[in-house]
């Protein structure tokens, strides 16, 4: 979670860094749908309760409104927080989908087999912690509690529930939005399942951060492909903000999609022009090098981001858009239908 520069008080979307159609077992509906309605609505509740609570007279408002809008504060943060560490927890590395049951790398795995006896150990007692909770709703998490000085397993019937001091290694979702639309009501079958989609490369590095190590790849939380120039991307709330200003600097809009992922669309964002990545070479002359030029693809990985590398070594003021127009609909950015006349052909 972190804030636009220059206005502290709103906290930004982060990028979805699993590959949502590339998932073992978990469907890219499901993801693509929690991210966008449930974690896009959390932040977007969170902005609305800290606009409100900016805007408080607190020497005048009733104590009754003070405690409803701290409580909601304090659970649209909770949830905001526990999604990001989920989905970051999920996903294949680069290109690879996750493949199975992996095992944690050797420090983790030594403080899990500390902590609970083995890695089974502790797996045994995550997942049916995780389990006990069908029906329900509610967050199995993996904590560092450095007062306890050891890893727990703590059980959270809703978002503001936590140990308190303990730092988030790992959390999974067990409200039901997060898999009736592939498990029905089966809880148990979407636990094992999410099991084993694990990142354990992001998980580990919560781990040595939470123990004051330095993780040491800051990449492993920038989506794959993105630039790693911080000036060749741009925010969904920093490009919102850029179209809302009206002025003759307003970014030229680019929608990338690879021929093989067009069924996957449905809309794209108003004014922008839909290309063909491999035709850049003859969309690219049409382009104007007055205004800056912003590119977004589906979840803004390699696909915007290898254009924007592109566009800039040509001397365009090229930027990828952050999580992609996914990202833009979880701030509940507008959209027009998909036109796909400018596409061309292979
Ligand atoms: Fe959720």
């Amino acid at each position: 979670m972190s804030s636009q520069p220059g206005a502290p008080a709103t906290v930004m979307v982060r990028p979805l860094l699993l590959k949502p159609q590339w998932m073992n077992g978990l469907s890219e509906r499901l993801l693509v749908s929690h991210y966008e309605n449930n974690y896009g609505g959390a932040v977007r509740r969170l902005n609305a309760i800290r606009a409100r609570l900016a805007a408080l007279d607190w020497a005048r408002t009733p104590v009754f409104e003070i405690n409803g809008l701290k409580r909601e504060e304090l659970i649209a943060a909770g949830s905001v927080i526990l999604h990001e560490i989920y989905f970051d927890s999920l996903g294949g590395h680069g290109d690879d989908p996750p493949n199975g049951l992996a095992e944690p790398p050797d420090g983790l795995a030594r403080a899990l087999e500390r902590d609970f006896g083995s890695v089974m150990g502790w797996r045994a007692e995550f997942t049916a912690m995780a389990k006990a909770l069908a029906g329900g709703s509610g967050w199995a998490i993996l904590a560092w509690s450095e007062r306890l000085g050891r890893l727990v397993n703590q059980w959270a019937a809703d978002h503001a529930h936590g140990l308190a001091g303990a730092t988030l290694i790992l959390a999974l979702d067990m409200y039901e939005h997060s898999y009736h639309i592939d498990f029905g009501a089966k809880a148990a079958a979407y636990v094992d399942q999410v099991m084993t989609n694990l990142n354990w490369e992001r998980i580990d590095a919560r781990y040595r951060m939470a123990i004051g190590e330095k993780a040491g790849n800051d990449k492993l939380f920038l989506p794959y492909g993105s630039p790693a120039q911080q000036e060749a991307r741009i925010s969904v709330e920093e490009l919102r903000a850029a179209l809302e200003n009206g002025d003759g600097r307003r970014p030229v809009l680019l929608d990338l999609c690879l021929p093989r992922d067009l069924p996957r669309r449905t809309d794209m964002l108003a004014g922008a022009s839909m290309h063909a990545p491999a035709a850049l070479p003859r969309w690219v002359e049409a382009l104007s090098r007055d205004r800056p030029v912003v590119v977004y693809c589906i979840c803004g990985f390699q696909v915007s981001g290898t254009a924007v590398t592109e566009l800039r070594q040509r001397g365009y003021d090229a930027r990828a858009l952050g999580g992609g127009i996914t990202a833009w609909h979880a701030i509940g950015g507008a959209t027009v239908p998909l036109d796909t006349s400018t596409y061309e052909d292979a």
